[in-house]
Protein backbone atom coordinates (compact mmCIF):
# COMPACT_ATOMS: atom_id res chain seq x y z
CA UNK A 1 0.00 0.00 0.00
CA UNK A 2 2.77 2.47 1.04
CA UNK A 3 4.63 1.48 -1.91
CA UNK A 4 1.40 2.60 -4.36
CA UNK A 5 0.65 5.53 -3.04
CA UNK A 6 4.57 6.42 -3.57
CA UNK A 7 4.08 5.44 -7.15
CA UNK A 8 0.72 7.25 -7.51
CA UNK A 9 2.11 10.01 -5.92
CA UNK A 10 5.31 10.30 -8.87
CA UNK A 11 2.36 9.85 -11.35
CA UNK A 12 0.48 12.61 -9.97
CA UNK A 13 4.13 14.81 -9.93
CA UNK A 14 4.05 13.72 -13.20
CA UNK A 15 0.75 15.05 -14.55
CA UNK A 16 0.89 18.01 -13.01
CA UNK A 17 4.62 18.30 -15.27
CA UNK A 18 2.49 18.54 -18.65
CA UNK A 19 -0.46 20.31 -17.45
CA UNK A 20 1.59 22.93 -16.75
CA UNK A 21 3.18 23.43 -20.25
CA UNK A 22 -0.32 24.54 -21.35
CA UNK A 23 -1.04 27.23 -18.64
CA UNK A 24 -1.03 30.37 -19.81
CA UNK A 25 1.85 33.20 -18.83
CA UNK A 26 0.82 35.64 -16.41
CA UNK A 27 1.35 39.02 -18.49
CA UNK A 28 -0.16 41.54 -20.44
CA UNK A 29 -3.20 43.51 -19.44
CA UNK A 30 -5.07 40.72 -19.06
CA UNK A 31 -3.30 39.12 -16.49
CA UNK A 32 -5.54 38.72 -13.87
CA UNK A 33 -7.52 36.33 -15.66
CA UNK A 34 -4.29 34.02 -16.29
CA UNK A 35 -3.73 34.37 -12.40
CA UNK A 36 -7.00 33.19 -11.27
CA UNK A 37 -6.76 30.25 -14.28
CA UNK A 38 -3.77 29.53 -12.87
CA UNK A 39 -4.20 29.71 -9.36
CA UNK A 40 -7.35 27.22 -9.67
CA UNK A 41 -5.40 24.34 -11.00
CA UNK A 42 -2.52 24.60 -8.78
CA UNK A 43 -4.44 24.65 -6.24
CA UNK A 44 -3.93 21.01 -6.11
CA UNK A 45 -6.14 17.85 -6.72
CA UNK A 46 -6.58 14.31 -7.30
CA UNK A 47 -5.44 14.44 -10.73
CA UNK A 48 -7.73 11.56 -11.46
CA UNK A 49 -9.08 12.26 -14.71
CA UNK A 50 -5.52 12.77 -16.36
CA UNK A 51 -3.97 9.84 -14.48
CA UNK A 52 -6.89 7.47 -15.93
CA UNK A 53 -6.56 8.77 -19.42
CA UNK A 54 -2.60 7.89 -19.25
CA UNK A 55 -3.28 4.59 -17.38
CA UNK A 56 -5.95 3.33 -19.91
CA UNK A 57 -3.43 4.33 -23.06
CA UNK A 58 -0.88 2.55 -20.89
CA UNK A 59 -3.26 -0.70 -20.67
CA UNK A 60 -3.88 -0.54 -24.59
CA UNK A 61 -0.05 -0.32 -25.37
CA UNK A 62 -0.31 3.10 -26.64
CA UNK A 63 2.68 6.10 -27.08
CA UNK A 64 1.82 8.09 -23.95
CA UNK A 65 3.34 11.15 -25.63
CA UNK A 66 0.11 11.12 -28.27
CA UNK A 67 -2.02 11.73 -24.67
CA UNK A 68 -0.34 14.29 -23.27
CA UNK A 69 -1.75 17.66 -24.54
CA UNK A 70 -5.42 15.82 -23.60
CA UNK A 71 -4.44 15.14 -20.11
CA UNK A 72 -3.91 18.37 -19.82
CA UNK A 73 -6.87 19.52 -21.94
CA UNK A 74 -9.09 17.59 -19.56
CA UNK A 75 -7.52 18.42 -16.32
CA UNK A 76 -8.82 22.06 -17.05
CA UNK A 77 -12.26 21.19 -18.37
CA UNK A 78 -12.48 19.24 -15.02
CA UNK A 79 -11.27 22.60 -12.94
CA UNK A 80 -13.36 24.70 -15.35
CA UNK A 81 -16.48 22.77 -13.95
CA UNK A 82 -15.12 23.03 -10.16
CA UNK A 83 -14.73 26.76 -10.81
CA UNK A 84 -17.82 27.38 -12.02
CA UNK A 85 -19.91 24.55 -9.77
CA UNK A 86 -18.48 26.94 -6.76
CA UNK A 87 -20.09 30.05 -8.18
CA UNK A 88 -22.78 31.72 -5.91
CA UNK A 89 -25.49 31.36 -8.53
CA UNK A 90 -24.34 27.47 -8.48
CA UNK A 91 -23.42 25.47 -5.22
CA UNK A 92 -21.88 28.56 -3.51
CA UNK A 93 -18.88 26.82 -1.96
CA UNK A 94 -16.38 29.36 -0.71
CA UNK A 95 -13.45 26.67 -0.59
CA UNK A 96 -12.31 24.17 -2.98
CA UNK A 97 -8.77 22.31 -3.08
CA UNK A 98 -7.91 23.68 0.40
CA UNK A 99 -8.04 27.19 -0.59
CA UNK A 100 -10.51 29.66 -1.25
CA UNK A 101 -12.46 28.82 -4.42
CA UNK A 102 -11.62 30.84 -7.33
CA UNK A 103 -14.70 33.12 -7.32
CA UNK A 104 -14.20 34.12 -3.59
CA UNK A 105 -10.38 34.95 -4.34
CA UNK A 106 -10.53 36.89 -7.27
CA UNK A 107 -14.35 37.57 -7.46
CA UNK A 108 -17.65 36.49 -9.32
CA UNK A 109 -17.00 37.97 -12.66
CA UNK A 110 -13.08 36.66 -12.84
CA UNK A 111 -15.00 33.29 -11.42
CA UNK A 112 -17.06 33.19 -14.89
CA UNK A 113 -14.70 34.28 -16.71
CA UNK A 114 -11.94 32.11 -15.55
CA UNK A 115 -13.59 28.89 -15.99
CA UNK A 116 -14.74 30.00 -19.38
CA UNK A 117 -10.92 30.28 -20.43
CA UNK A 118 -9.70 27.16 -19.18
CA UNK A 119 -12.69 25.52 -21.09
CA UNK A 120 -11.48 27.62 -24.34
CA UNK A 121 -7.89 27.09 -23.77
CA UNK A 122 -8.60 23.09 -23.25
CA UNK A 123 -9.19 22.87 -26.58
CA UNK A 124 -6.73 24.81 -27.86
CA UNK A 125 -4.10 22.21 -25.83
CA UNK A 126 -6.44 19.35 -26.81
CA UNK A 127 -5.49 20.76 -30.83
CA UNK A 128 -1.79 21.18 -30.47
CA UNK A 129 -1.89 17.53 -30.35
CA UNK A 130 -1.87 17.70 -34.16
CA UNK A 131 1.68 18.65 -33.84
CA UNK A 132 3.33 15.57 -32.82
CA UNK A 133 0.93 12.65 -33.62
CA UNK A 134 1.64 10.23 -36.16
CA UNK A 135 -2.43 9.15 -36.14
CA UNK A 136 -4.15 12.83 -36.80
CA UNK A 137 -7.38 10.64 -37.38
CA UNK A 138 -7.32 9.25 -33.36
CA UNK A 139 -6.62 12.60 -32.29
CA UNK A 140 -9.82 13.97 -34.58
CA UNK A 141 -12.08 11.41 -32.57
CA UNK A 142 -10.22 12.28 -29.10
CA UNK A 143 -11.09 16.10 -29.70
CA UNK A 144 -14.74 15.18 -30.67
CA UNK A 145 -14.88 12.74 -27.45
CA UNK A 146 -13.65 15.62 -24.73
CA UNK A 147 -16.36 17.68 -26.58
CA UNK A 148 -19.12 15.78 -26.43
CA UNK A 149 -18.43 14.15 -23.10
CA UNK A 150 -18.10 18.21 -21.86
CA UNK A 151 -21.49 19.65 -23.20
CA UNK A 152 -25.27 19.03 -23.30
CA UNK A 153 -25.03 15.45 -23.74
CA UNK A 154 -22.03 15.19 -20.85
CA UNK A 155 -20.92 17.16 -17.81
CA UNK A 156 -22.89 20.38 -18.69
CA UNK A 157 -26.09 18.49 -19.34
CA UNK A 158 -25.96 16.85 -15.68
CA UNK A 159 -25.18 19.92 -14.16
CA UNK A 160 -28.00 21.59 -15.79
CA UNK A 161 -30.26 18.90 -13.85
CA UNK A 162 -28.47 18.76 -10.64
CA UNK A 163 -29.27 22.83 -10.49
CA UNK A 164 -33.30 22.20 -12.13
CA UNK A 165 -33.74 19.53 -9.33
CA UNK A 166 -31.86 20.74 -6.43
CA UNK A 167 -34.85 21.25 -3.71
CA UNK A 168 -36.73 17.89 -5.18
CA UNK A 169 -37.31 14.89 -3.99
CA UNK A 170 -35.35 12.44 -6.67
CA UNK A 171 -35.84 9.07 -7.84
CA UNK A 172 -32.98 6.77 -8.08
CA UNK A 173 -33.17 7.01 -12.00
CA UNK A 174 -33.29 10.63 -11.73
CA UNK A 175 -29.77 10.28 -9.63
CA UNK A 176 -28.35 8.14 -11.71
CA UNK A 177 -29.20 10.29 -15.05
CA UNK A 178 -27.50 13.35 -13.29
CA UNK A 179 -24.40 11.48 -12.08
CA UNK A 180 -23.78 9.82 -15.24
CA UNK A 181 -23.46 12.93 -17.00
CA UNK A 182 -22.34 15.40 -13.98
CA UNK A 183 -19.63 13.64 -13.26
CA UNK A 184 -19.70 9.92 -15.46
CA UNK A 185 -18.71 11.59 -18.38
CA UNK A 186 -15.87 13.51 -17.53
CA UNK A 187 -14.53 9.76 -16.15
CA UNK A 188 -15.80 8.38 -19.57
CA UNK A 189 -13.85 10.73 -21.85
CA UNK A 190 -10.57 10.08 -19.57
CA UNK A 191 -10.63 6.49 -20.25
CA UNK A 192 -12.13 6.53 -23.56
CA UNK A 193 -9.68 9.09 -25.02
CA UNK A 194 -6.75 6.69 -23.42
CA UNK A 195 -8.31 3.80 -25.56
CA UNK A 196 -8.41 5.80 -28.63
CA UNK A 197 -5.20 7.41 -29.12
CA UNK A 198 -3.68 3.94 -28.08
CA UNK A 199 -5.62 2.44 -31.37
CA UNK A 200 -8.56 0.83 -28.83
CA UNK A 201 -10.66 -1.58 -31.72
CA UNK A 202 -14.26 0.41 -31.46
CA UNK A 203 -15.73 -2.47 -29.35
CA UNK A 204 -12.85 -1.98 -26.95
CA UNK A 205 -13.34 1.62 -26.66
CA UNK A 206 -17.36 1.05 -25.52
CA UNK A 207 -16.23 -1.52 -23.35
CA UNK A 208 -14.19 1.25 -22.17
CA UNK A 209 -17.03 3.80 -21.45
CA UNK A 210 -18.93 1.49 -19.57
CA UNK A 211 -16.38 0.74 -16.99
CA UNK A 212 -15.99 4.71 -16.75
CA UNK A 213 -19.53 5.08 -16.07
CA UNK A 214 -19.07 2.97 -13.31
CA UNK A 215 -15.75 4.44 -11.76
CA UNK A 216 -17.84 7.90 -11.94
CA UNK A 217 -20.87 6.79 -10.68
CA UNK A 218 -19.20 5.29 -7.62
CA UNK A 219 -17.00 8.70 -7.64
CA UNK A 220 -19.91 10.62 -7.10
CA UNK A 221 -21.29 8.65 -4.28
CA UNK A 222 -18.46 8.74 -2.03
CA UNK A 223 -18.33 12.59 -2.87
CA UNK A 224 -21.33 12.54 -1.42
CA UNK A 225 -20.78 10.04 1.39
CA UNK A 226 -17.47 12.60 1.96
CA UNK A 227 -19.71 15.60 2.20
CA UNK A 228 -21.73 13.79 5.08
CA UNK A 229 -19.20 12.72 6.80
CA UNK A 230 -15.81 14.35 6.20
CA UNK A 231 -14.09 17.72 7.29
CA UNK A 232 -13.29 20.68 5.54
CA UNK A 233 -9.92 20.28 6.99
CA UNK A 234 -9.15 16.99 4.66
CA UNK A 235 -11.44 17.51 2.15
CA UNK A 236 -10.01 21.25 1.02
CA UNK A 237 -14.03 21.92 0.37
CA UNK A 238 -16.71 22.57 2.26
CA UNK A 239 -18.91 19.21 3.74
CA UNK A 240 -22.89 19.96 4.31
CA UNK A 241 -23.00 21.93 0.76
CA UNK A 242 -25.31 19.13 -0.43
CA UNK A 243 -27.49 19.44 2.66
CA UNK A 244 -27.51 23.64 2.59
CA UNK A 245 -28.46 23.50 -1.25
CA UNK A 246 -30.97 21.00 -0.56
CA UNK A 247 -29.86 18.01 -2.60
CA UNK A 248 -31.19 14.49 -3.07
CA UNK A 249 -28.29 12.65 -3.13
CA UNK A 250 -27.85 8.44 -3.22
CA UNK A 251 -26.33 8.77 0.21
CA UNK A 252 -29.49 10.46 1.31
CA UNK A 253 -31.97 8.79 -0.44
CA UNK A 254 -30.94 5.66 0.59
CA UNK A 255 -28.65 6.08 3.66
CA UNK A 256 -24.78 5.61 3.99
CA UNK A 257 -24.62 1.98 4.27
CA UNK A 258 -25.77 1.45 1.30
CA UNK A 259 -24.22 4.07 -0.83
CA UNK A 260 -21.20 2.57 1.02
CA UNK A 261 -21.88 -1.03 -0.80
CA UNK A 262 -23.27 0.80 -4.21
CA UNK A 263 -19.60 2.14 -4.45
CA UNK A 264 -17.51 -0.55 -3.65
CA UNK A 265 -19.99 -2.81 -5.72
CA UNK A 266 -19.35 -0.45 -8.77
CA UNK A 267 -16.13 -0.31 -8.00
CA UNK A 268 -15.27 -4.45 -8.08
CA UNK A 269 -17.37 -4.84 -11.34
CA UNK A 270 -15.13 -1.93 -13.13
CA UNK A 271 -12.33 -3.45 -11.93
CA UNK A 272 -13.61 -7.21 -13.04
CA UNK A 273 -14.29 -5.86 -16.56
CA UNK A 274 -11.03 -4.01 -17.17
CA UNK A 275 -9.52 -7.88 -16.19
CA UNK A 276 -11.41 -8.46 -19.00
CA UNK A 277 -10.48 -5.86 -21.85
CA UNK A 278 -7.40 -7.39 -24.06
CA UNK A 279 -4.05 -5.41 -22.27
CA UNK A 280 -3.27 -5.54 -18.96
CA UNK A 281 -2.65 -2.52 -16.38
CA UNK A 282 -2.48 -3.69 -12.61
CA UNK A 283 -1.73 -0.11 -11.23
CA UNK A 284 -4.92 1.08 -12.98
CA UNK A 285 -7.00 -1.34 -11.12
CA UNK A 286 -5.43 -0.48 -7.78
CA UNK A 287 -6.42 3.27 -8.60
CA UNK A 288 -9.94 2.05 -8.88
CA UNK A 289 -10.02 -0.16 -5.88
CA UNK A 290 -7.82 2.67 -3.83
CA UNK A 291 -10.87 5.08 -4.87
CA UNK A 292 -13.82 2.96 -2.79
CA UNK A 293 -12.04 3.98 0.95
CA UNK A 294 -10.71 7.42 -0.56
CA UNK A 295 -11.48 9.94 2.43
CA UNK A 296 -10.54 13.00 -0.10
C1 LIG B 1 -14.88 16.89 -7.55
O1 LIG B 1 -13.97 16.15 -8.30
C2 LIG B 1 -16.15 17.00 -8.32
C3 LIG B 1 -16.82 15.74 -8.56
C4 LIG B 1 -17.08 15.30 -9.74
C5 LIG B 1 -17.24 14.91 -7.44
P1 LIG B 1 -12.60 15.67 -7.64
O2 LIG B 1 -12.86 15.05 -6.31
O3 LIG B 1 -11.85 14.84 -8.63
O4 LIG B 1 -11.85 17.06 -7.40
P2 LIG B 1 -10.28 17.37 -7.36
O5 LIG B 1 -9.83 17.46 -8.77
O6 LIG B 1 -9.59 16.27 -6.61
O7 LIG B 1 -10.20 18.70 -6.67
C1 LIG C 1 -20.16 18.51 -9.08
O1 LIG C 1 -20.76 17.75 -8.11
C2 LIG C 1 -19.74 17.81 -10.27
C3 LIG C 1 -19.18 18.75 -11.26
C4 LIG C 1 -19.41 18.59 -12.53
C5 LIG C 1 -18.36 19.90 -10.86
P1 LIG C 1 -20.61 18.41 -6.66
O2 LIG C 1 -21.22 19.76 -6.62
O3 LIG C 1 -21.05 17.42 -5.65
O4 LIG C 1 -19.02 18.55 -6.57
P2 LIG C 1 -18.25 19.16 -5.32
O5 LIG C 1 -18.65 18.36 -4.11
O6 LIG C 1 -18.64 20.60 -5.22
O7 LIG C 1 -16.80 18.95 -5.65
MG1 LIG D 1 -22.64 20.88 -7.68
MG1 LIG E 1 -20.38 21.51 -5.58
MG1 LIG F 1 -20.12 17.10 -3.75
Amino acid sequence: MEELKEVLAEKIRETEKVIQNYLPEEAGQQKRIMEAMNYSIHAGGKRLRPLLMMETCRLFGGDLREVKPFMAALEMIHTSSLIHDDLPCMDNDEYRRGKKSTWAAFGEAMGVLAGDALLVEAFAAAAKSFLYTANPERAGRAIGILAEKTGIYGMIGGQVVDVERTNQPLSEEQIDFIYRLKTGALLEAAMMIGAVLAGAEDKDVKRVSQIALNVGLAFQIQDDILDITSSQEVLGKPVGSDEKNQKTTYATLKGLEAARAQVKALSDEAVREIRALPGTNVFLEKLILMLITREK
